[in-house]
């Protein structure tokens, strides 16, 4: 199903998350100690200043509207709030590590393994749900409070749907 164009804010928010997902688990077996950390580092910062944002408008604009809905699939919703707890822990872990790199380096792939997995099934699984469930007008809401939250964020006219995504 095409993704309604009301939900692009939070598609967008996936494709750069997969990138950042994607760099991780690429490269992160060839870094030294000192890549590692920088790495980890921008992961946190990654999580603080755009993934946390993201989360909380799937967990208070996105969810709670599918769960009034009486056709909700109440499965999809669980596990979209455990996958978040579980990427809130790694985080928690990543924060606390900053000598053993090694251990760094397995939490960097667990987070960015998990990240991946939990996007792939939000695109394949939560948010076709939600375009089966939610009528135009659940979704024009959704729109206005995710604009007001995110500002100015994607006003670029060059933010076109990542077609993975499509
Ligand atoms: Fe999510
Ligand atoms: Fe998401």
């Amino acid at each position: 199903m095409k993704r309604f164009e009301q939900l692009y804010y939070l598609s967008w928010d996936h494709r750069s998350a997969l990138m950042e997902a994607f760099n991780v688990s690429k490269y992160v077996d060839e870094f030294d100690n000192l890549q590692t950390l920088e790495k980890r580092n921008s992961i946190i910062n990654f999580y603080e200043k755009d993934l946390l944002l993201h989360f909380r408008a799937e967990e208070e604009i996105l969810l709670p509207r599918m769960t009034l809905n009486s056709e909700v699939n109440i499965e999809l919703i669980r596990k979209t709030l455990d996958d978040h707890i579980l990427i809130h822990s790694l985080i928690i872990l990543l924060k606390k590590e900053t000598n053993d790199f090694q251990k760094l380096k397995s939490i960097l792939k667990e987070f960015a393994t998990n990240l991946t997995a939990h996007i792939r099934f939000e695109e394949r699984e939560l948010f076709e749900h939600a375009q089966s469930i939610l009528n135009n007008n659940d979704f024009n809401e959704i729109q206005k409070e995710i604009t007001e939250r995110y500002g100015d964020k994607y006003l670029s006219p060059s933010c076109d749907l990542p077609e993975e995504l499509a």
